[in-house]
């Protein structure tokens, strides 16, 4: 029987398509900047992003760290959402790696409220560091997979450009924001001054994020990356997989919005469970469980079906493009099991 892995869309397996495309790739160095397939890879990102130029990096992690540290010098202070990835799944490195100070910002269901993020801004002083940079997360993970609206982008970044911050905008699941809102990604990430996507989350690449921005920005990220490790040599192997998926698995994302919302309104009729929504912006379904979320992820598990207990009472499944609809009706099917098994769930 088929595992149905609702953990994350970071499970996806290479298609056979994108197995092909890679196997077929032509490469070179690409610290010499040389790999034909990279070269072609940043091209069409920074393309798609409305950017000068673009960095192939090995995740969405180091992009963020090569952003935080490429805008930013030791001692300034950054200002990021409390719930953001940068903030909490990180491993800490705006403080290791850039030697920044965060002040974190509370968001309403991930869109940051732009009074508060103004009221948050110092000016640098004898007293004070200066903010430098506002990170942002769209869509937003740990607030269900929201996408912060483009007005709300536009204002941020008015504000950022009188304050004199950069903005870097995580968008390691952009091309879902602009799945859900049919707006292209490059409208998002004109209102930043740096932008990174993932081709290893719903894109369904095996590895890889691409960081887009100016070409003087990205000189500069080049040298962070290379200080990090993340110079790699012939990657066009990799790269190819990103190509391969801006072709074919961009159109693809809002097969897994239905899912999402079919996924939300059939765990909706199972007694004990509470979904945020009935109608998941993206990809990402939360959802209450009346007992113990690891109990009841522990019995699906048994079932066949994996999902993530994020807290006490909080499961995360997320849909992606190995997931089908009637993957969908089993992992429901699956939870009115171990409900009636586990009725204090
Ligand atoms: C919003 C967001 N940013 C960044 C990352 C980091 O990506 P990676 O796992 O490729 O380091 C993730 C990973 O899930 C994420 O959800």
């Amino acid at each position: 029987m088929k595992t149905v892995d609702l953990r994350s869309d970071t499970v996806t397996k290479p298609s056979p398509g994108m197995r092909r495309a890679m196997a077929e790739a032509e490469v070179g160095d690409d610290v010499f900047e040389d790999d034909p397939s990279i070269n072609l890879l940043q091209e069409r990102a920074a393309m798609l992003m409305g950017k000068e130029a673009a960095l192939f990096v090995p995740s969405g992690t180091m992009g963020n760290a090569i952003a935080i540290k490429t805008h930013t010098k030791p001692g300034d202070e950054i200002l990021l959402d409390a719930d953001g990835h940068s903030m909490l799944y990180e491993v800490g490195l705006p403080a290791t790696i850039a030697q920044v100070l965060t002040r974190p910002f509370r968001s309403e269901t991930g869109v940051p409220d732009v009074d508060s993020v103004a009221g948050s801004i110092h000016d640098e002083s004898l007293h004070a560091p200066g903010t430098t940079l506002l990170m942002l997360e769209n869509t937003h993970n740990r607030a269900g997979g929201t996408v912060i609206p483009l007005e709300v982008h536009r204002a941020l970044f008015a504000l950022a450009g009188s304050r004199g911050l950069a903005i870097h905008l995580d968008g390691a699941r952009l091309f879902n924001a602009a799945a859900a809102t049919g707006i292209p990604a490059a409208e998002y990430a004109a209102c930043a001054d740096s932008v990174t996507f993932c081709l290893s989350k719903g894109l369904g690449c095996p590895v890889g994020s691409v960081l887009c921005g100016t070409r003087a920005f990205i000189a500069r990220a080049r040298r962070v990356r290379k200080m990090l490790g993340g110079g790699m040599r012939q990657a066009g192997i990799l790269a190819a997989a990103g190509l391969y998926a801006l072709e074919h698995n961009v159109a693809r994302l809002a097969d897994d919005h239905a899912n999402a919302k079919r996924l939300a309104r059939g765990l909706a009729e199972v007694p004990g469970l509470t979904p945020d929504t009935l109608d998941p912006p993206t990809n990402m379904v939360y959802f209450n469980t009346d007992g113990s979320a690891e109990a009841v992820a522990a019995a699906l598990k048994d079932q066949g079906v994996l999902c993530n207990a994020t807290g006490p009472n909080r499961i995360r499944m997320v849909t992606h493009l190995d997931v089908e609809a009637r993957d969908i009706d089993r992992a429901v099917a699956a939870m009115c099991d171990v409900r009636a098994r586990l009725p204090e769930a």
